[in-house]
């Protein structure tokens, strides 16, 4: 039996740059059709010149796939009306990190004030321009995301026609904040739905596991499952794949982020099929995306998966992915 896949979308993707960019783009332009692109290079993505250009390199390195990269500007509150109205055709979504909270964010916001965020959000969501937010604070580790729930039901409160995604959430309080306000939503990773703390540090420590938000409780990972296997509609895929150099990964003082995007589609059907979900995964992996992110395109392309085994490259390029090595049960046709 084949399994097909139409216009599959990966709303949350870090491509990188230079020799990374040549290596990762082409594994999600061949199984994506389109993904919303991560600004947090060094420097970050944050003026029309940086975006415009990142987005020609994203397109040359991906050749003749059909794949859009959703271009994304790094949040600054300085952006204005005028400013964000002349990037309207190029500009799908503004990523908001808190400073220092994840890799490539020393730039972010160190407050959230909502008199100086008021005109460039007031903006966004006049111009239909979500807002992706990385939410954590910096508190304890295993609390950072439940104790940014306040901050996003304030962005949510005062902006109430500012689309919000709650970025690669990993908490049940994140799955049950989502219906608590209109205007939020969320995207889940693979690695999220298949690990917890305890596949990361539980035995000898995984750095290819490591990453922000650290993966957390059973119970997490549970409520996770059952909104990403219901097709939920404010939830939607998004890998955050994020591909980080071997030697940084197994380094004293270990990168955060999983390199899933080669395994994600044969990975999520594997899930999806296991639960005898499998009608929703559409869903899940496009169309709650389409109709969250109406300001977006997306071009027609089908993948054909089929239960075949496939062995996972013990590296791409530099990049250690996520099951290396191992084999899993779909393949890509
Ligand atoms: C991401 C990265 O490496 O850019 N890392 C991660 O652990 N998720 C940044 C991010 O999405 O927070
Ligand atoms: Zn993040
Ligand atoms: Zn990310």
């Amino acid at each position: 039996m084949s399994i097909t896949l139409n216009s599959p979308l990966d709303m949350h993707l870090h491509l990188r740059d230079e020799d990374m960019l040549k290596t990762v783009a082409p594994l999600s332009s061949r199984d994506f059709a389109g993904a919303i692109i991560m600004p947090n290079l060094v420097p970050p993505v944050d003026s029309k010149e940086a975006l415009l250009a990142y987005k020609e390199r994203i397109n040359a390195a991906i050749g003749n796939d059909t794949f859009t990269p959703y271009m994304t500007l790094f949040f600054k509150p300085t952006y204005t009306k005028e400013f964000l109205a002349s990037l309207k055709d190029e500009l799908v979504a503004i990523k908001l990190y808190p400073a220092g909270i994840t890799t490539n964010s020393e730039g972010g916001l160190s407050g959230f004030d909502v008199d100086e965020l008021r005109p460039t959000l007031d903006a966004m969501a006049e111009l239909n321009i979500p807002l992706c937010v990385h939410g954590e604070t910096n508190g304890f580790v295993m609390d950072r995301e439940a104790e940014f729930v306040s901050i996003y039901e304030m962005l949510a409160t005062n902006f109430p026609k500012l689309k919000i995604i709650m970025e690669h959430i990993t908490t049940k309080a994140s799955v049950e904040t989502l219906d608590k306000f209109e205007n939020l939503y969320a995207t889940i990773t693979l690695h999220h739905l298949l690990i917890t703390l305890d596949d990361v540090a539980g035995g000898m420590l995984q750095p290819h596991l490591f990453c922000k938000p650290i993966a957390k409780r059973p119970e997490d990972r549970e409520a996770l499952r059952k909104v990403a296997l219901e097709a939920h509609p404010k939830v939607m895929f998004g890998s955050d794949s994020a591909p980080h150099p071997q030697h940084a990964k197994e380094n004293c003082g270990c990168a955060a982020g999983v390199f899933t995007s080669p395994i994600a589609l044969q990975v999520l059907t594997e899930l999806f099929m296991e639960h005898s979900n499998l009608e929703n995964l559409q869903a899940f992996i496009s169309g709650n995306a389409q109709k969250i992110y109406t300001n977006i395109t997306v071009p027609t392309k089908s993948i054909t998966l089929e239960k075949k085994p496939f062995v996972v490259p013990a590296i791409y390029g530099t990049v250690i992915p996520m099951y290396a090595g191992e084999t899993i049960a779909y393949s890509i046709i």
